[in-house]
């Protein structure tokens, strides 16, 4: 059982694309996965998720005891093992570290997830603060802008606070285009910047935004580096020694660059 906070102080870097990936792609893999989306500034995964009209409680009722687990979880019409619970439309300011450390706990006892991930608001947000506590893992997800590569390195500094040991880096929207190789900043540059381990690199794809505002998942495309990137990281949290994959500027096939 793990519990992975998918965080960045900076907002549109790709939090719950990165999200959605991987909890899709451990759900592809067999694995019993809830997605939270604890968002609580702007609620987003439900569309994404295409399950904008299945939600009536979301996670502040659960952690507000104002609805139990069942009724706050949603199995996904399409992704077999993938259960969801949406953020509230309007954020009331009534959820603590303790309720929601509790929350997690009631739906692991009642539920048995193998893995629950929650997706936070972008910034040094409440959410992240509420969180993170009850978090084993958290991956920091990062673009090669400069300002989000420092967001990064500050989101690394929180999660130290907060106590989870375990955090990664996961770069996203990376430019594999030969001639923006010197342009922009290296893997290498990023994981020494950060000071964060890498768990996974997902490459820059328009049909990422695409799929999401359709309400799906690149699981529900045909085969792309995306899916077999999010694959490798779903893969790389269960234990599994995976390679880089072939396409990243700079980087031999076959290093592994992770835990
Ligand atoms: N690897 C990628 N390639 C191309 N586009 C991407 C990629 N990852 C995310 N995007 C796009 O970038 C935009 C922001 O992504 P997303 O909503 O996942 O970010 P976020 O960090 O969750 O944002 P917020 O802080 O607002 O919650 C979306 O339009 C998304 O489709
Ligand atoms: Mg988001």
């Amino acid at each position: 059982m793990s519990r992975i906070l998918v965080t960045s102080c900076k907002g549109g870097v790709g939090k719950s694309t990165v999200s959605i990936g991987v909890a899709t792609a451990l759900a592809a893999m067999g694995k019993r996965t809830l997605l939270i989306d604890f968002d609580l500034g702007n609620r987003s995964l439900d569309l994404m998720l295409g399950m904008q009209d299945d939600l009536i409680y979301d996670i502040c009722d659960l952690t507000g005891g104002r609805a139990d687990c069942a009724s706050v979880v949603h199995l996904h019409p399409n992704h077999l093992n993938l259960a969801f619970i949406g953020a509230p439309f309007r954020y009331e300011g009534d959820a603590t570290e303790e309720s929601f450390a509790s929350a997690l706990d009631k739906l692991e006892e009642t539920l048995g997830f193998d893995f629950i991930l929650v997706d936070t608001s972008g910034g040094a947000h409440e959410s992240v603060a509420i969180s993170a506590p009850a978090c084993d893992t958290a991956l920091i997800v990062s673009s090669q802008t400069p300002t989000a590569i420092r967001a990064a390195e500050k989101s690394g500094i929180l999660l130290d606070e907060k106590k989870v040991d375990e955090q990664y880096l996961i770069i996203n929207g990376f430019d594999t285009q030969k001639e923006n190789l010197a342009k922009r900043t290296g893997i290498i540059e990023m994981i020494d910047r950060t000071r964060t381990p890498l768990l996974g690199i997902i490459p820059m794809d328009a049909r990422l935004s695409l799929l999401s505002e359709q309400g799906k998942s690149v699981f529900d495309g045909g085969k792309s580096n995306c899916r077999t990137a999010f694959t490798n990281i779903a893969k790389r949290l269960c234990g599994e020694h995976v390679p880089l994959m072939k396409g990243f500027s700079g980087i031999k096939r076959d290093t592994f660059l992770f835990r």
